[in-house]
């Protein structure tokens, strides 16, 4: 599968600030909120990207052991350069690796982060079933997704940005329409919430459940891993 990341990898945090209003580093400090992590845990941030959840934990949580796994290279990159500009490559591991098929072994982690990549995997309930399997007992599970609003003007307005300025706007800030098309189009389509619920309930989570974020434009999702 060609990596649609590759083109942009260069702009994508820029392209990120403005195409979201600048909320979606609010949203990730809310993931890490809500995470509430404990200075002794491991955390995965799966589909790391160019770091910045992982960067958010490391700074709101810096005895946390964290490992940041992509499977674009030109992204891990640019996440690499962020941590040594801000001295913090001794507290972030970098992996390239396939969020569908995880090295690790059962039980490793004791969270298992996502922003804005199940999205992307090209079969996600094998990417859900992989996080599951990598948590520890009693590990927590949190997706961060873009999700269309539910209130319906809301959807109507944010239909409109989505489908007739998203792309064009994401083109000019990046060099490549087709990526932002691509955004455009994986948004649409993906499930309603019920349905995500449904499926981590299926996989074993519990408790699950989900929050919207700036009037539903973002969700955040989580599931917990029951002990044994
Ligand atoms: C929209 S970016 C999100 C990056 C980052 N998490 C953020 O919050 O900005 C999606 C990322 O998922 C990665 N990705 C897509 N498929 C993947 C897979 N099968 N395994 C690991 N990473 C994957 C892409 O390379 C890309 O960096």
């Amino acid at each position: 599968m060609p990596d649609l990341f590759a083109p942009i990898a260069a702009r994508y945090d820029f392209a990120n600030h403005i195409l979201s209003g600048y909320r979606d580093r609010a949203w990730r400090r809310w993931v890490v909120k809500r995470a509430a992590p404990k200075p002794d845990e491991c955390l995965l941030d799966l589909c790391t990207g160019t770091g910045d959840l992982a960067l958010e934990f490391a700074r709101l949580c810096p005895e946390l052991e964290i490992v940041g796994l992509d499977i674009s290279l030109p992204m891990l990159q640019v996440a690499r350069e962020k941590l040594i500009r801000l001295g913090l490559e001794n507290k972030i591991t970098l992996q390239q690796g396939d969020a569908l098929h995880l090295s690790f072994d059962d039980s490793s982690f004791d969270l298992v982060t996502v922003a804005f990549g199940v999205r992307n995997l090209p079969d996600r309930l094998q990417g859900l079933r992989e996080i599951y399997r990598v948590l520890k007992p009693n590990g927590r599970a949190f997706i961060l997704e873009f999700s269309l609003p539910q209130s319906l003007l809301l959807r109507s307005l944010y239909l409109v940005y989505l489908r007739y300025f998203l792309p064009n706007i994401g083109g000019i800030l990046t060099g490549s329409r087709a990526s932002y098309a691509y955004l455009r189009d994986s948004i649409d389509a993906f499930p309603a919430r019920a349905q995500i619920l449904c499926e981590l309930h299926e996989l074993g989570f519990r408790p699950v459940g989900y929050e919207d974020l700036t009037g539903g434009i973002a969700t955040l999702y989580w599931g917990g891993k029951a002990s044994c």
